[in-house]
């Protein structure tokens, strides 16, 4: 019966066959292991001399890393091995013979690994890297779904900025310019007006000539965009959706987080609520901490951002930072005019910021006032402003990068194996 290793507890004592890649071999003799693999994970197969024909001892014995073939075997239970499987081989028929493959069982560097990253996807690290990914994105659109989001694709192409244009990836609309999005938002907030809460999930493109662990230059977002809705109800929308999040990675994603040794005690604090701190707060703590040279109204980098997640175990909210370095169309809080109901969500351990949001400006002259102070001519934005003029109400929404997020929650330190291919600034290949 034709199956896959992910389904083999279904066949326990009975004989099945599969299509598979051989991911390493060892042989003492008269008995081969076979490292197998078919992308849906992981088995060892067993073939014994004594017991197949000398066409199928012989056939194992000709394959080659990363050859493909179809087995024959008998299902065991296996307590010593991860997947709690094993496949005694009865036969093999092979497919191709792989020549030198060139990642072998040895240590390799990185940019070597980056220049095969087309191969290396299918190692055991890479494959429990993105298959958490993978549970991510699910994840994600059962709990907008579950909770009356509905999902809403803003354009790729855009006429204007929404975050800001020293990061913009200009490219030519026949005969006009044009940009890769760098965030959805504003067209989100024209959904939200129209569907109450919509959300997106998209590419998202960054020309940042930042070279660190947590920076990619193309990257997946996730924008949540909510009508009638202030700054602290979207916190509590945040703090229970990555709750959710991981915990379906714990629940779904046993195998995975073994095979990269994931401390999932860690994973297991996570619940909501999630500690809030303020911008001020944050201030003070990292003076604390021996930053003796910040000051209000500095941005905060990854060295900052590391020392305040060290003091809490789950992820935090720093909220309420200057008007002066978030975007436009932040609100401004009603009691203190010089910093925005904003919040950035730190994650633990040293992964950074992977969320960022806020309350919008829904006051029309403020907007205008704000487009002036930031000098946003642009005739694009105009349908921006009309939002304000026809049943304006508070609304608020975040972004949520994928990639920094899949990075925390598989314990992996730089963000370029958090994607199949990262586009990193020295690099659009493979
Ligand atoms: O904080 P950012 O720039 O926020 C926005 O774009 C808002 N318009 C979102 C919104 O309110 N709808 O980006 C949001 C998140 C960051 O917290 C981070 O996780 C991720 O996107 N991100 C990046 N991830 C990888 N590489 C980069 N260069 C990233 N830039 C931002
Ligand atoms: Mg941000």
């Amino acid at each position: 019966m034709k199956t896959t290793i992910s389904e083999v507890s279904k066949h326990v004592g009975k004989e099945v066959k599969i299509g598979v890649w051989l991911a390493n071999k060892r042989s003492s003799g008269k008995i081969q292991f076979l490292q197998l693999r078919d992308g849906t994970g992981f088995i060892q197969g067993v073939i014994v001399k004594s017991e197949v024909s000398e066409e199928a001892w012989n056939q194992a014995k000709e394959l080659t890393q990363e050859s493909s073939f179809y087995v024959t075997g008998t299902v065991r239970e296996d307590h010593r091995s991860p997947s709690g499987y094993e496949l005694t081989v009865t036969d093999l028929s092979i497919i191709q013979i792989a020549q030198d493959y060139p990642i072998t069982p040895k240590e390799h560097g990185t940019e070597f690994l980056m220049d095969h990253r087309h191969l290396w996807l299918r190692s055991n690290r890479q494959h429990a890297i993105l298959r958490i990914r993978n549970e991510i994105i699910r994840a994600t659109y059962q709990f907008f779904n579950d909770n009356g989001f509905i999902k809403i694709d803003p354009p790729i192409l855009t006429g204007s900025s929404a975050e800001g244009t020293t990061d913009l990836f200009h490219t030519k609309y026949f005969d006009r310019d044009a940009y890769l999005s760098q965030s959805g938002q504003l067209y989100m907030e024209a959904a939200a007006m129209a569907f109450g809460k919509v959300f997106s999930f998209g590419p998202t493109f960054r020309a940042e000539k930042s070279k660190t662990r947590r920076h990619l230059i193309e990257f997946w977002m996730i924008e949540p965009e909510m009508a009638f809705t202030d700054h602290e109800e979207s916190l509590e929308i945040q703090e229970q959706y990555v709750t959710f999040i991981v915990q379906s990675v714990l629940k779904n994603c046993q195998l995975e987080l073994k095979a990269l040794d994931r401390d999932t005690s860690k994973l297991e604090k996570i619940q909501a609520p999630f500690p809030r701190i303020t911008y001020d707060e944050a201030i003070e703590l990292l003076k604390e901490k021996g930053f003796d040279d910040i000051e209000w109204g500095e941005d905060f980098g990854a060295p900052h951002e590391t020392a305040i997640a060290e003091s809490f175990d789950k992820p935090v909210f720093i909220t309420h930072y200057p008007t002066s370095i978030k975007a436009f169309y932040m609100k401004p809080d009603p009691n203190r005019e010089e910093v925005v109901l904003c919040a950035d969500l730190i994650a633990p351990e040293g992964y950074g910021e992977i969320i960022g949001g806020s309350q919008r400006i829904d006051d029309l002259e403020l907007l205008e006032k704000r487009y002036e102070e930031h000098k946003l001519t642009d005739p694009a934005y105009e349908w921006y402003l009309e939002l304000r003029k026809y049943g304006s109400v508070p609304h608020s929404g975040f972004g949520l990068g994928l990639e920094r997020t899949v990075a925390w929650i598989s314990g992996t330190e730089h963000v370029r194996e958090t994607i199949p291919f990262p586009r990193l600034l020295n690099r659009i290949y493979p």
